[in-house]
């Protein structure tokens, strides 16, 4: 049997399908490369060493859907595909709820129709919004503060509704923090198509000299130092979390919506530091205004997915900060 995982080139779609490939699982990738490139599957296929089914389609497109559920004995899905732009959330908000909530709908009809029933949706941090209290736990009300975020709401909504209506559906919601770094091999790793909306491709970006400085967004939070404090999680813990996730939805049915972070949170200027430290590289910044719609802090508490799971976070910040800068060392060779 076979895993389908949707946006499976992008960023973690690609290290959870090194990762599954790893634990003996085998994978087939829908990617329509909106965020991702071609050449990662080919990436993937030399790390395992066999051929990856790959479709370049999209996940709204029925008919790609029903191919691949129609030639492949697909056991259960994980559904990456999906748009992540906060700010172009706010400027072109129907894209964002016909690709990740119109998309997520397609994807699930399709399973029905074919009898699959073991889905594993990427959530995200962004459905809590503003802090109640810290850390976040899975009860913390949810109340996103942009477009982005209500899709992953109004998806999870759906899934809640589903997993009631049939038992037979296995679900889990995974709802990730801040991914960073990358596969061991230095082979997979962060390939943003467009400007990055995230620290860490930044401050590769100046380490490797395509850009001057790094701009600071606010150094006048309440928080330890007055930069944003964030809950980074090494991708490969992520990935892993994901083969855990797996099982548990092997046997046992329902819904779970589980944390996936490290209950550790870090500033802008302690990841700085650390990337400094850990690569020898300096990185030039700047401080800017704060960015519209930016939270001071927020982290997770970890502790219903290491309860649940058996799984948690192992990998420190210098490790994220290391294999992201030995990544984009070899990147230029490998993705043209
Ligand atoms: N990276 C993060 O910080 C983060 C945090 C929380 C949640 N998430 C969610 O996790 C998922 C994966 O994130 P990522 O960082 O790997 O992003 P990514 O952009 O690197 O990967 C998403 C992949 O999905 C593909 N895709 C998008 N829409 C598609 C569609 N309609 N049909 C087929 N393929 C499509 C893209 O080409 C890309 O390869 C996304 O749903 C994202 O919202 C990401």
């Amino acid at each position: 049997m076979s895993i389908l995982l949707t946006g499976g080139l992008g960023f973690i779609g690609s290290h959870v399908a090194a990762s599954l490939l790893e634990h003996g699982h085998d994978v087939v990738i829908l990617d329509n490369l909106c965020n991702s490139q071609a050449s990662v599957a080919r990436q993937l296929e030399l790390l395992c060493a066999k051929p990856i089914p790959f479709y370049e389609g999209d996940v709204r497109d029925n008919a790609i859907l029903a191919t691949i559920f129609s030639k492949h004995p697909i056991a259960a899905v994980m559904h990456f595909a999906g748009l992540k732009s906060v700010a172009q959330s706010a400027t072109d908000p129907l894209l964002y709820f016909d690709n990740n909530v119109g998309g997520t709908i397609t994807l699930l009809q399709a399973m029905q129709q074919h009898g699959i029933y073991q889905f594993i949706f990427s959530s995200s941090a962004t459905v809590y919004g503003i802090p109640q209290y810290l850390p976040y736990d899975e009860v913390h009300p949810t109340c996103p503060i942009n477009p982005y975020g209500r899709t992953k709401l109004q998806a999870e909504e759906i899934l809640a509704d589903l997993a009631v209506s049939d038992k037979r559906w296995a679900i889990a919601s995974l709802r990730y923090f801040n991914p960073i770094g990358a596969h061991p091999s230095y082979t997979i790793g962060e390939l943003p198509n467009d400007q990055p909306n995230n620290l860490m491709p930044y401050i590769n970006q100046v380490a490797s000299k395509q850009r001057p400085f790094l701009t600071v967004f606010g150094n006048d939070y309440d928080t330890k130092d007055g930069t944003g404090e964030r809950d980074y999680i090494h991708v490969m813990d992520l990935a892993e979390g994901h083969v855990a996730a797996l099982r548990l939805i092997q046997k046992s049915a329902g819904l779970h919506t589980l944390n996936l972070g490290t209950g550790q949170p870090y500033s802008v200027l302690e990841m700085i530091q650390t990337f400094e430290k850990a690569t020898g590289q300096s990185i030039p910044m700047k401080i800017g205004p704060r960015r519209q719609g930016d939270l001071p802090i927020y982290y997770a508490c970890a502790d219903k997915a290491k309860v649940i799971l058996q799984w948690e976070a192992k990998r420190t910040l210098k490790e994220m900060c290391e294999s992201a800068w030995k990544f984009e060392l070899q990147r230029q060779s490998l993705f043209k």
